[in-house]
């Protein structure tokens, strides 16, 4: 008894000072012996050091990017890999979208917290996000011990992560199948948490071969989430994506094969989303009944619905439950934006939010589970009334607004934004949020038009980019309430069927080549 109490005591220390060492900065430790990590190949542990004060200031983030950028031979041009021409900053003048003021973008940077942060996407360049001494570097020695890193990355899936107000459910987050390295990141000497995405490793994730790196598509990837976090902002949508920001990573990877190696160039910094992914939620056993409290009285359906409005405005294709998350008084924060606005050939959007769309149709299917099979075999029995379901299907907007539809009614704020979109000059889109191709912002100028004329849901079903067949369903019916029998298997409330269609993954698109003609080409 003594004895397991001593060792929980000797845990707990252990823990403390664990985390003790992770804040700890350089003023704690006599570093003035310890190379610093420049000086380093790979450097098995090294002692942060604050970033100087100065760096937060806007001519420190300046600085650095010069320095960065100052090794290359050749400045970047401004001109997009597309060819499509690069714009002016001074050359654009509107009314309503007045000349981006330079404070702005500062303030938020100096709000991040994060020094060197870029808040203006137009500041982002595949250079930043990628080492640019990757043979010179190898010439180093490596060190067991160094200073001068100012970020301390920390291992995201070493541990499970558990909220307040809802023990007992963990989850862990997802290794993430497919671009960047992920940890959680904090600047030295501070005790905020982040994640921050390191792309352009030279090793890849999985296999740890060398790798070149995509940086132009990446950069791309990172100014779309930038504009995604402006987007929810300007149509009053404010904190339903976490805030994003591109800055400065100088830290050793704290684990695994690459333990040691110096990150040393730009990464993609990101508020951590609060509470639980819906996935999360599902997969946990004895979480039934906190999540159906969750899901039918605490969730936030104004988030919903403007999630809903928002993923059809961005043709959003990546929208599935691992993407969602959910605090215990039911705000919900939607991650992992960098599938939309036309990066997916051939969708127009993919989304759990939007029926029609395979994922909708996914949740409300269940392909290769007892929901289908029940479906199957006794949904044509006469006087069938209803079976098991996920209770992820409420989250619907058409059990939230009246009549079940949208139409024209859109938040006022939204309606504005959209009403922005659809008036402004395609290349006044791109210098706005940053893209460096029509696409995008194309995309934004008609789905706004098509969604405030033809209304939401006509909208849904006719505005272009369309889907490849893969992607496209009959709407399922909603189903709005649910219950628990008594073995705790949630059924639908009402009389519910839904429609039996197979998946469609295999199915070849006919019109591959088709390209969606979106707005004109002078618009
Ligand atoms: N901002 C965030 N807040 C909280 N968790 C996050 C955030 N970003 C990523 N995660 C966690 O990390 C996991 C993987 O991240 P992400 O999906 O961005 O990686 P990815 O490399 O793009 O992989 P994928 O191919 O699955 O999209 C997510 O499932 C989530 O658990
Ligand atoms: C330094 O460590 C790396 C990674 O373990 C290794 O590949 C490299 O050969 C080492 N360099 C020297 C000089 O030992
Ligand atoms: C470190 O990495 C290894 C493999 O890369 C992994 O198995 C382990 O869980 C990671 N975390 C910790 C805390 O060691
Ligand atoms: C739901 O979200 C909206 C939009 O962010 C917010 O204004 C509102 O306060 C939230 N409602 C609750 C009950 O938290």
């Amino acid at each position: 008894m003594r004895r397991s109490r001593c060792t929980a005591v000797i845990l707990l220390l252990s823990a403390i000072c664990t985390l003790w060492q992770l804040g700890a900065v350089a003023e704690d430790v006599d570093t003035s012996e310890l190379p610093h990590v420049d000086s380093c190949n790979y450097c098995y542990e090294c002692v942060p050091m604050r970033p100087p004060a100065a760096d937060t200031t806007r001519e420190a983030a300046a600085r650095m990017r010069l320095h960065h950028l100052r090794r290359l031979s050749q400045a970047y041009s401004g001109v997009a890999s597309d060819g499509a021409v690069a714009i002016e900053p001074e050359g654009i003048q509107d009314v309503e979208w007045a000349n981006e003021p330079d404070p702005v973008y500062e303030a938020a940077a100096a709000a991040s917290g994060i020094p060197g942060a870029l808040t203006n996407p137009n500041l982002v360049h595949p250079e930043l996000i990628q080492p640019s001494d990757h043979d010179e570097k190898q010439l180093k020695p490596n060190c067991t011990r160094c200073t001068g890193c100012t970020t301390v990355l920390s291992d995201m899936h070493a541990e499970a992560i558990e909220t307040e107000g809802l023990e007992g459910i963990a989850f862990m987050h997802g290794k993430g199948a497919t671009n960047g390295w992920l940890f959680f990141g904090n600047v030295a000497g501070s005790n905020k948490r982040y994640i921050v995405k390191v792309y352009c490793m030279p090793y890849s994730k999985l296999h740890g071969r060398p790798q070149t790196c995509a940086s132009k598509v990446y950069m791309e990837r990172m100014r779309l989430m930038m504009a995604q976090v402006r987007l929810a902002d300007e149509c009053g949508a404010n904190g339903i994506t976490p805030r994003v920001w591109i800055a400065p990573v100088n830290a050793i990877i704290p684990n695994g094969t690459f333990l040691g190696y110096h990150v040393r160039w730009y990464g993609l910094w990101m508020e951590e989303a609060p509470g639980i992914t819906l996935h999360g939620l599902f997969v946990t056993r004895g979480a039934e009944r906190a999540m159906f409290d969750l899901l039918t009285n605490k969730i936030n359906m104004t988030q919903v619905v403007q999630q809903t409005v928002l993923d059809l405005l961005t043709a959003q294709c990546d929208r599935h439950s691992e993407n969602v998350f959910i605090t215990p008084s039911g705000a919900l924060t939607f991650i992992d934006n960098d599938r939309a606005l036309g990066v997916v050939t051939r969708c127009g959007s993919d989304s759990m939010l939007l029926p029609g769309n395979r994922y909708h149709t996914q949740l409300r299917l269940g392909y290769w589970g007892p929901t289908m099979t029940f479906y199957e075999t006794h949904g044509s029995n006469p006087g069938f009334c209803t079976g098991p379901i996920d209770m992820r299907v409420v989250i619907d907007y058409r059990c939230y607004v009246p009549d079940g539809r949208i139409d024209r009614n859109y938040y006022p704020e939204m309606r504005s934004c959209m009403k922005a979109l659809a008036r402004h000059a395609v290349a006044d889109i791109m210098h706005r949020y940053g893209f460096t191709s029509r696409k995008p912002a194309e995309i934004l100028k008609r789905r706004s038009r098509d969604m405030l004329l033809m209304g939401f849901e006509a909208a849904l079903e006719t505005s272009p980019p369309r889907s490849a067949p893969r992607y496209m369903f009959q709407q399922q019916p909603p189903c709005c309430n649910i219950v628990m029998d008594i073995k705790g298997t949630p059924m639908c409330a009402t009389c519910w069927k839904p429609i039996i269609e197979p998946l469609k993954d295999s199915v070849k698109d006919m019109d591959s080549k088709v390209v969606d003609v979106l707005v004109e080409p002078g618009e």
